[in-house]
């Protein structure tokens, strides 16, 4: 028997973009939608046009940019937003105007501050006026878990009649419980007169832990769109994960009746990318595309898998992009075989340059570790570009001294503006003896509210994958830093934090509605 499409809507450039420090350039939304556009997602939500002219900048490309998928951008109900939106979809292939207003008594009473007629006939409105530029008009209930029934029903109705095509229903502040909001899915569904002439979609968050839960069990009650995103990034606790649902959609085909076209081995570079550029790392024990999501410790596992794979494993770490031959080359390796791996791994550079500078890279990790992974590869991409010529400061050489019993001091040479300058600091290890030596030239004026340290692969020759966040003026952003020294990957993942700071616009300011 055929089984319906789940339509995958990722919303990583957008709903994921809005966690504190995940801010991305337009150049950085590019290489997401070209992964995204790998894996085959049906809708990517590049981001939210009226938000910034970064943001704007940034759909706009990815609009350009994307063939194969539908590009959304958000917009809240309102006359500027749409006509911001559909500008920056101007060039899309298949654009999609995704435009929301609150339904929730709590929202619309003191949020909004208007009558439920007053919110109803602007999303009517709203949704006309989208129509008038793109036959792919979404409607999101924001707040539609906490919504009253009657109402959902009636503004459903509405908009359909009004022409939307998809009418999505967020947990926004993830309180939905999988019984109850799939059941109460199938009742909208059931009730709304008009509601087989538009796809039903959901979109939860994480706050306790359901989101994935939650957009399952909608899909058993006739939900046919499910909005996530790359390894659960999103607002507080994050949304329902991308990888999750597909994999669970995948391997538990004999319950789900419904099947998607995602290209699961590009799960894991998707993720790593995700991550990369972000800077936030991913748990060992995340499913999927964790580190040890597929390594089994106990023996008894172990003596069962070597056995009959089956006995302890429900997937293949290779249908979702984790290699099996993940040691790939060595300092011999030459351009064109990395060229060829970084191919394989699903990596293309936008410039001859971008390729030299990657390759560059390898040969200087080649010479201090015998190994190289897909891993390696795929942190190396991650940092191309971002330590390129008009980067304010760059990072040249460090000397870090630690000694039982005396305080450890590091000194560090970077280049500011193409000067060279040097600096000397103590600290309590070596890590904060090189952020101080940092700020003692630059003056920042940032707070640390983050650093994490992840070993990329595994031995004691690894490279660390470093992550800074920085807070200033209310403004957060994250940096990251790769190298075999895990001070050095320190030093660098904190300069990229501060070019972040004051460079390339990012991060959009606060729009009220969302
Ligand atoms: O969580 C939410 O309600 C949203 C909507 C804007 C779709 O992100
Ligand atoms: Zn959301």
């Amino acid at each position: 028997m055929s089984k319906d499409r789940l339509i995958i809507f990722d919303t990583t450039m957008r709903d994921g973009e809005q966690s504190p420090g995940a801010s991305m350039t337009r150049d950085e939304k590019i290489r997401i939608a070209r992964a995204l556009e790998r894996l085959n997602v049906d809708v990517i939500e590049a981001g939210f046009a009226i938000a910034s002219p970064g943001d704007f900048e940034a759909v706009k490309a990815v609009a350009e940019t994307v063939k194969n998928c539908a590009v959304a951008s958000l917009a809240r109900a309102a006359y500027r937003d749409i006509e911001e939106a559909a500008a920056a979809l101007k060039n899309a292939v298949r654009p999609r105007i995704h435009t929301f207003i609150a339904t929730s008594p709590i929202h619309m009473q003191y949020k909004l501050q208007m009558t439920p007629e007053q919110v109803l006939d602007q999303a009517v409105r709203s949704v006309k006026q989208a129509r008038g530029h793109t036959d792919d008009v979404e409607f999101s209930c924001e707040d539609a878990s906490r919504s009253e029934f009657d109402f959902l029903c009636r503004i459903i109705e509405a908009v359909i009649a009004a022409g939307a095509t998809t009418i999505n229903l967020p947990d926004t502040v993830g309180y939905g419980e999988p019984g109850q909001y799939g059941e109460f899915i199938g009742r909208l569904i059931r009730t709304v007169p008009n509601a087989d002439k538009a796809i039903f979609s959901v979109h939860c968050h994480n706050d306790l832990g359901l989101a994935v839960a939650n957009s399952l069990s909608a899909v058993m009650h006739g939900a046919r769109q499910v909005e996530c995103t790359i390894n659960g990034l999103g607002e507080r606790a994050g949304n329902a994960s991308l990888e999750e649902i597909v994999m669970a959609v995948r391997t538990r085909a004999d319950v789900f009746p419904v099947e998607t076209r995602i290209v699961t081995e590009e799960i894991v570079p998707a993720s790593r990318l995700v991550s990369s550029i972000t800077g936030f790392p991913v748990q060992p024990n995340k499913a999927i595309v964790g580190a040890n999501a597929f390594a089994h410790e106990a023996g008894i596992h172990q003596d069962g898998v070597l056995k009959h794979r089956e006995t302890y494993e429900i997937m293949r770490a290779q249908d979702v992009g984790w290699s099996t031959n993940r040691l790939v080359l060595g300092k011999h390796s030459g351009r064109a075989a990395v060229r060829a791996r970084f191919e394989e791994l699903g990596i293309s550079f936008e410039t001859p340059e971008e390729l030299e500078s990657a390759f560059k890279r390898f040969k200087e990790l080649a010479d201090k570790k015998h190994e190289i992974f897909d891993e390696d590869l795929q942190a190396i991409a991650g940092t191309v570009g971002s330590e390129d010529e008009a980067e304010r400061y760059q990072f040249v050489a460090l000397e870090a001294i630690s000694h039982t019993g005396e305080k450890p001091r590091a000194t560090v040479t970077l280049s500011i503006d193409g000067v060279e300058r040097q600096s000397y600091a103590e600290g309590d290890g070596p890590v904060d003896a090189v952020f101080k030596a940092i700020e003692n030239e630059v003056h920042s004026g940032t707070k640390l509210l983050l650093f994490s340290i992840n070993a990329i692969t595994t031995g004691t020759d690894s490279q660390a994958e470093v992550m800074v966040r920085l807070e200033r003026d209310a403004r957060i952003v994250n940096g990251a830093g790769a190298d075999t020294d895990i001070i050095v990957a320190s030093a660098k993942a904190y300069l990229h934090a501060l070019n972040v700071m004051g460079g390339a616009v990012r991060a959009h300011p606060q729009i009220g509605g969302i």
